[in-house]
């Protein structure tokens, strides 16, 4: 039995719904068991474990708002250390292993090579200083913990940047986006598979740790926006003309500074799992076709 935490974001609907698919047995819990408070975890891992085995705890729990953070450090704290580290601890307890979702947020952006596992995180603003600290809550209180960290993810739930950039092409006549920042768009289905692929591995051939994982390829917001028109145009999810043009990230301020370059390596897990990965064009044109009409 598999307990998914967070099965109400963006990333914890789609696992859901692959493992419904796959026929894995799992519980999903999102606000009402609350990650930070110890005694309700426990009391309600009391009750799973009294009914059956608990093999793996996911957690797509966290505190996202990447703005938000800056002006509420002290709940984002809570959510994305204190969280993780008492389901680690929790895990330990129970004899479970435990998956932790992180992000490249870790990262300042300032390099110009694919991050890899082995480089120090270096994180510059309050979310991505607390999942530093919460990668590292997991990896301590739970030997048997992997850390799976991931980027620009888009997906049918939630408000994400795919659906943001449909809702403004349908509704205004040209839209600006930055062409300054790089990354690999993901959708959030392939790293639900890649998820589930890490619980059903064997832990000798997929030692406990940190993983990387996107999609292929490496563009930027302004590419993926103008890659979303086409496909978005052809399949009749844009339904008008809408002129993408380039901007720059000081067009558009915001509260926490972007990573400039973000693209993570991912020969680690590739090579573990033995996967191909999809390439982001690829797995928007599929994602795309689930949503047109
Ligand atoms: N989105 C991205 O582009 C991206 C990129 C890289 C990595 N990640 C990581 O991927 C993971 C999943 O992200 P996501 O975008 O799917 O997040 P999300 O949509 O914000 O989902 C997080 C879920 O956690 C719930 N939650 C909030 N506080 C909780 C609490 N105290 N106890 C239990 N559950 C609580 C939220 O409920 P409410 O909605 O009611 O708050 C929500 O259902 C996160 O670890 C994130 O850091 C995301």
């Amino acid at each position: 039995m598999i307990w998914l935490i967070g099965c109400g974001g963006m990333l914890g609907r789609e696992l859901a719904g692959v493992f419904k698919n796959s026929g894995t047995a799992f519980c999903g819990t999102d606000r009402e068991v609350d990650i930070t408070n110890p005694g309700a975890l426990g009391a309600f891992a009391e009750k799973l474990c009294a009914k059956t085995q608990v093999a793996w705890v996911v957690n797509c729990a966290a505190y996202t708002a990447v703005d938000k953070a800056e002006d509420d450090p002290e709940t984002c704290r809570r959510l994305n250390v204190d969280g993780p580290g008492n389901i680690a601890a929790l895990c330990a307890e129970v004899g479970a292993g435990f998956v932790h979702i992180s992000t490249d947020y870790v990262f300042d952006g300032k390099g110009a090579i694919p991050y890899t596992e082995e480089d120090p995180p270096y994180p510059t603003g309050v979310y991505g200083i607390t999942k530093r600290d919460g990668e590292t809550a997991a990896l301590h209180n739970n030997s048997r913990s992997y850390v799976i960290r991931s980027a620009w993810l888009y997906g049918q739930y939630g408000k994400n940047f795919v659906t943001t950039m449909l809702s403004l092409m349908n509704t205004r006549d040209s839209i600006k986006v930055v062409n300054d920042q790089q990354g690999s768009p993901t959708w959030a289905r392939d790293l639900a598979g890649v998820i589930r692929a890490v619980t059903e591995s064997r832990e000798d051939t997929c030692p406990f740790g940190i993983y990387h994982y996107t999609d292929a390829g490496v563009i930027t917001w302004y590419d993926f926006a103008r890659e979303i028109y086409r496909q978005g145009r052809a399949l009749g999810l844009v339904k008008k003309d809408c002129l993408v043009e380039p901007c720059t990230s000081a067009e558009y301020p915001s509260k926490a500074k972007r990573p400039a370059y973000s693209v993570l390596d991912k020969g680690k897990i590739t090579k573990t799992l033995g996967i191909t990965v999809p390439r982001w064009d690829e797995s928007l044109r599929e994602y795309l076709g689930t949503i047109a009409p």
